[in-house]
């Protein structure tokens, strides 16, 4: 198999695995038009859209473009090859994102009802005291890891919270969340059935005992004309939020945190004025997003889209890590620049399936970055940036990111850098 996306008619999406550059692989997936013929992981034909305007133009286009896996012959095999067992196929292969309206409409009508502004707003001073306390846990040691020290536990305590999951039984999530995503079939398929199995009891305890929390919301959540989610259609919800938002909310404060401290510059800018945060953060969401790639799609009928006739049916695949580079509509989109005014940047997708929790996962690194700029002035890194290592994967995750929390002379004010 070629690997190597410059050398091939066909790029192979594969070859991100074995490139010693994701960035330079996607770049050069770019270079080859927005809009190219490739070959999917497992090798079959798929559109790479790696243009801005033409991810832009698929992401809004929902009656050309479908997101339904269910319904396609191909679902068993996506289900199959993750490693599901079947008896989880409805729970964990029928998520938001595999719906098109108006199934999509009705469900994410209801889901809707657990995000409102207000909710995460309402949030925010329980992921500052989550925050707080795992800081708390940093001070004093010579040495920490952020991605064991933060970036792991932190948005698994804020779904666990959001969900109304107790605090005693955290441990077994943080397995689950740990198991659904590991290279092992037999992992997967434990992980996916303990979630079932519990997200089941949890469901039937929130319709007696209805609490404060997002599931609650979401088992009375009810529309004018009675419509409710039922059980299978909430427990698969309740994983998709795990699913959606712990990883990705992993690698956005491992990854973010980075950024922060290879860019001292820039950070002290941060440090001197934290009203910078929050475009600090769209910044290493366009830079170094967590969805690389987007959930596949289908034409529904033969289309014309960035100078190439896409046939009906054929998958279509948006490549988010290049379009957010696309330079056609970012300045010096390889320039780190964390206070970009012109970010409309795709990291969070856009149109009908745009991010559930986008306004959460702002939320929790607005606080993490603010909190860990405020306590640690001095924080520093505590390895050289190319002894990091990440785990294998579509979605490559920081092992570990050590920082000297308390490291004199890298601070906003003694920094020369
Ligand atoms: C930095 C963190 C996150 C990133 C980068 C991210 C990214 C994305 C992207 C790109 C999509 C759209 C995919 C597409 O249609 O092409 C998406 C959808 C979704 N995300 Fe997130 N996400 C994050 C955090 C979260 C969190 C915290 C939650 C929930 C608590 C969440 C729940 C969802 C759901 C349910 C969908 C499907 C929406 C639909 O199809 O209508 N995500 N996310």
């Amino acid at each position: 198999m070629t690997t190597d996306a410059s050398h091939t008619a066909e790029p192979e999406l594969a070859g991100v695995f074995t490139s010693p550059d994701r960035n330079a692989f996607y770049a050069e997936l770019a270079a080859a038009g927005p809009v190219t013929r490739g070959r999917y992981f497992d090798g079959s034909p798929v559109w790479l859209v790696t243009g801005y305007d033409e991810s832009l133009a698929v992401l809004k286009d929902h009656q050309r473009f479908s997101n339904d896996i269910i319904n396609r012959s191909s679902t068993v095999d996506v289900a199959a090859a993750a490693g599901l067992p079947e008896d989880v196929w409805p729970y964990l292969a029928h998520t938001l994102g595999a719906y098109d309206p108006p199934e999509h409409s009705r469900l994410r009508k209801l889901a809707s009802r657990g995000f409102t502004v207000r909710r995460v707003e309402a949030l925010r001073p329980r992921i500052q005291a989550i925050v707080d306390e795992i800081l708390a846990d940093w001070a004093g040691r010579p040495e920490v890891d952020v991605m064991e020290r933060l970036a792991y536990p932190l948005p698994i305590r804020v779904i666990c919270e959001l969900l109304g999951v107790p605090e005693a039984d955290l441990g077994r999530w943080r397995g689950w969340a740990a198991g659904i995503t590991a290279p092992d079939p037999a992992e997967v398929a434990t992980a996916a059935r303990g979630l079932v199995a519990y997200m089941r009891e949890l469901v039937s305890t929130k319709r007696t005992e209805p609490g404060d929390d997002v599931l609650s919301t979401l088992v009375l959540a009810q529309e004018e004309d009675g419509d409710r989610l039922s059980d299978t259609e909430l427990i698969s919800l309740g994983i998709t939020i795990l699913l959606a938002g712990h990883e990705t909310t992993v690698n956005l404060l491992g990854n973010g945190l980075l950024l922060l401290l290879t860019q001292p510059e820039q950070r002290r800018r941060l440090q001197a004025d934290p009203g910078l945060v929050p475009s600090a953060v769209e910044e290493m969401l366009r830079y170094a997003g967590p969805a690389e790639i987007a959930p596949m799609r289908y034409a529904r009928n033969t289309v014309e889209l960035g100078g190439v006739t896409i046939g009906e049916g054929d998958a279509v695949q948006i490549v988010y890590a290049a379009a957010n580079r696309d330079p056609r509509r970012f300045d010096q989109p390889d320039v780190v620049q964390l206070d970009r005014r012109d970010n409309p940047h795709l990291a969070f997708g856009q149109g009908i399936h745009f991010c559930l929790g986008a306004a959460l996962a702002r939320a929790e690194a607005d606080i993490a970055f603010r909190s860990v700029l405020a306590r640690f002035p001095d924080l520093a890194l505590a390895v050289a940036p190319d002894e990091l290592t990440r785990t294998p994967g579509i979605t490559p995750v920081l092992t570990s990111l050590p920082v000297h929390p308390n490291q004199p002379g890298h601070g906003a004010a003694t920094s020369s850098s």
